[in-house]
This record gives C-alpha cells, sequence and structure tokens, in this order.
C-alpha cells in the first residue's frame, strides 16, 4: 500500500498546536516577541533547480515547487542521490546569511535540516547521506549557521521532514521505489527520526523551535513522543503545529495562507514565498512586491500571527538577488515601524478595509494601507484616545472622539505608501 499524498498543504485546522501545558506560554515568549522570521529552503534540489533531464517543472500551482522535483519527477534514489557528490555551495557563508536576516528585522532563522527529499544538511551519525559525509564540501552549514547565530542573538530553529523521506525505505512519499508498510514507517520513526532530532537537538545549542511538517501518517503515539522528545531534551524549544494530532505548541496556517480573522486558538505562523517556490528554481523569476510582504506581515500580526520568509538558495550558496533586495526593504520599514510589530499582537480594530491594527498592551497602533483621500481616518473604539502621532516622526495628529467615534486627521503630505502607522495612547 502506498499512501496518497496529492498536496503539500494541510487544511489549517490539521496544523492547529493546541497541547497546552503551564510552560508553553513561557515558551511562546520569544516567539511573540519576534514575528518575523527566515525560511531557508536548502539543500540537493537545489542543483537541477526544477529541471530534470531536460523536463522543467511547470509554474503553475502549489505542487511545482522546486524542493519536490524528486517526488514530481519520480527520480529514483539511485539517480538522485549522486547529486550529493556534486554539491558543492561554496559561496555560503554563515555571517552574510545572518547579517541578511538582521537587516530584514528577522528574528528566528529556521533551515531544512532536513527536507522531504532525505538529504541532511547536518552531520548525522545515522546516515552518510549528509552534507559531512556526503559531499565534497564537507561542511555543516546548521552548526556554522546555529554559532553565527548564536553571536548575533537570533534564535536558531531547524524544519525536519519527519513523515516524509523519499530516500530512506521507512519514510513515506517514494512510492517509485519502494512499497510503503506501518511497520517500517513505525521503525524509521524510533530508530532514524529520533536519533536525528536528538542529534539536532544536542549538537547545535539552545534551538528556537522544530519545524515538523506533512504530519500524514503520524499516529497520535507518534506525535506525542516526538513532542515529549523535544521537550526531554530542550524544555524551552517550540514544536510546529504540523507535528500532527493537535500536539505543537503553535498553529502552522497553511502555505502562504493569511488568516482571514483571528484564529480561536491563538498563536500561529503563516510559511510563505518570496516567489513561488521554496527551493531554488532557476526559472522562477514570479516576486511578490515589497508592498505586499510589508502587507502580508502587518495582516499576520494583526491576528497574533508570525511571519516566515523564504529564500531558496542556489546550488552554490547564491541568495537569489530579489530575495536579498526585498528582504532588506522590508528592513528598511521595520526600522522606522517595528515598534507596531515586534512583540505586539492583535489590535481592537479589526473588520475595517485597507486598515489593520496591532497593540502592545496600552498603545494600538493603526496601521493605514489605504490613505482615506479626505485624509481623515474615521474608526470606533471603546478608550478614550488621549494622544495620536505618526510612528515615523512623531507628528502628533489632531482628532476629535464623540462616544466610540474617533477621527483621525493625517498630514496632506510624507505619508508611507505602504503602510502609515498612526500610534494611538489612552487616558
Ligand atoms: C509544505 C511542503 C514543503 C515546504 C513547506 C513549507 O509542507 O511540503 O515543501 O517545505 O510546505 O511550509
Amino acid at each position: 500500500m502506498t499512501k496518497p499524498i496529492s498536496t503539500p498543504n494541510m487544511p489549517p485546522e490539521q496544523n492547529r498546536g493546541q497541547r497546552a501545558d503551564s510552560t508553553q506560554d513561557t515558551r511562546l515568549q520569544w516567539f511573540r516577541e519576534a514575528r518575523f522570521g527566515l525560511f531557508i529552503h536548502w539543500g540537493l534540489y537545489s542543483i537541477p533547480a526544477g529541471i530534470w533531464k531536460d523536463k522543467q517543472l511547470s509554474n503553475e500551482g502549489d505542487m511545482q515547487i522546486g524542493e519536490w522535483i524528486m517526488r514530481h519527477m519520480r527520480i529514483p534514489v539511485k539517480e538522485y542521490a549522486p547529486l550529493s557528490k556534486q554539491f558543492n555551495p561554496v559561496k555560503f557563508d554563515a555571517k552574510a546569511w545572518v547579517a541578511l536576516a538582521k537587516a530584514a528585522g528577522q528574528k528566528y532563522i529556521t533551515i531544512t535540516a532536513k527536507h522531504h527529499d532525505g538529504f541532511c544538511m547536518f552531520k548525522s551519525n545515522y546516515t552518510d547521506y549528509n552534507i559531512v559525509d556526503g559531499t565534497p564540501f564537507g561542511r555543516d552549514v546548521c552548526k556554522e549557521l546555529a554559532d553565527e547565530c548564536a553571536k548575533e542573538g537570533l534564535k536558531m530553529c531547524f524544519y525536519y521532514s519527519q513523515t516524509q523521506d523519499w530516500h530512506h525505505p521507512g519514510g513515506l512519499g517514494n512510492d517509485w521505489d519502494y512499497t510503503f508498510s506501518q511497520a517500517s514507517f513505525d521503525e524509521y520513526i524510533e530508530t532514524y527520526v529520533k536519533p536525528q532530532v536528538t542529534e539536532l537537538l544536542t549538537n547545535y545549542g539552545p534551538i528556537g523551535l522544530i519545524w515538523f511538517d506533512t504530519p500524514y501518517d503520524m499516529a497520535l503515539h507518534h506525535s506525542e513522543s516526538l513532542m515529549n522528545l523535544v521537550h526531554e531534551l530542550q524544555p524551552s524549544c517550540l514544536v510546529s503545529g504540523r507535528i500532527g494530532n493537535n500536539q505543537g505548541d503553535y498553529a502552522s496556517a497553511g502555505d502562504n495562507k493569511v488568516p482571514e480573522d483571528i484564529m480561536s486558538n491563538g498563536d500561529f505562523e503563516t510559511p510563505a514565498t518570496i516567489n513561488d517556490t521554496w527551493g531554488y528554481k532557476s526559472l522562477d523569476h514570479n516576486w511578490k512586491s515589497t508592498k505586499t510582504l510589508i502587507h502580508h506581515l502587518v495582516d499576520i500580526v494583526s491576528k497574533n500571527g508570525n511571519y516566515l520568509l523564504n529564500i531558496g538558495p542556489d546550488a552554490e550558496g547564491g541568495i537569489p538577488q530579489p530575495s536579498a533586495d526585498h528582504l532588506r526593504e522590508m528592513g528598511k520599514w521595520l526600522i522606522v515601524n517595528g515598534e507596531a510589530i515586534y512583540g505586539c499582537g492583535a489590535g481592537n480594530v479589526q473588520g475595517v478595509a485597507g486598515l489593520r491594527s496591532t497593540r502592545k498592551k496600552d498603545t494600538l497602533f493603526l496601521h493605514l494601507f489605504d490613505i482615506p483621500e479626505d485624509g481623515k481616518v474615521r474608526i470606533t473604539l471603546d478608550e478614550t484616545v488621549s494622544s495620536a502621532s505618526l510612528l515615523m516622526d512623531g507628528l502628533l495628529l489632531p482628532f476629535q472622539q464623540n462616544d466610540r467615534n474617533l477621527i483621525l486627521l493625517l498630514p496632506v503630505e510624507g505619508l508611507d505608501k505602504i503602510d502609515t502607522v498612526v500610534k494611538l495612547e489612552f487616558e
């Protein structure tokens, strides 16, 4: 029997993390403060970069993402695995990557330690199919990044594909080389996944979170015991909702999905791409605008979530220029407006078109995506405003409040066309 694996997207309700315990709130503190992280999808798939034997992955639809090339093209292990012998990313520079995340205003980095193709981007004693033992490069990029993150004060986090492994005979998803059996899947979880997760949580210093994915076929006991293992090894490490069976510390929204409303169970994270792929694809040039990316970040924080924005470095370890440019632009906006993002959650003005609100304790931030033509912002509020100012320069704004109706008057010039942030304080 093989398992149907049709779409990489989980329905959001499958991803909900609801396993509250007495220390969960403490564990989540840094995550709520951070709000913006860097996702890195990097592995052997960056070599074919979306093209295998002259056949291109299409640029249409969810299934054509670059890191899925082995499965889309049904590439046998004996043909895919030798890519490791070519993997020599001489441009990889942990210092530069961490510096880019910092310049973007991102507070954590989540890298694919093992993606569905099964290749390990860290030194593992449980397989030679890893970057240290299996490539001419021979360096542990996870270690170099972890050390640099520790130096620069970013949280280091690992993505780890716990169910799908197209290289390991016990993993899910490779139905062209292997036949699925429950017994070998169970054995794979016990004798491969758990030991590797142990390596990741033992050899790389404190880890912010483990990002499990596609929980197909995870039985409750698999998810529970994996969650327990993580917390035995590092009690403050978070676990993504995609561990399955509602066992995570927070919900993972669907890929590139910005929830319509505040999620009922609170904390969540939206993983997102800047173009249309996670792993590098040489032909994907469909870059989102900086404006769209900033709006997504704000929209997500205005609903209590985090934005995990991805880069897909190429086979040499180069970061696509448009990705780097967009991230730096976002960072410039955050230098001015970060106060309305970091440590903020949902504000109490919701559901107004062209406007989002975030809040930190007694300060409410209105994010104006659209500037009203008459320069007047009209909202309703239960609290009495004592001051209104532009976050970018502190300019005080005239306002009137009658009962719950508040009218703010914006200046005619000098507003931020992407998102003008108004800071409100209360009596
Ligand atoms: C999906 C995909 C995967 C990608 C992830 C990012 O689960 O299977 O390739 O890593 O989404 O959110």
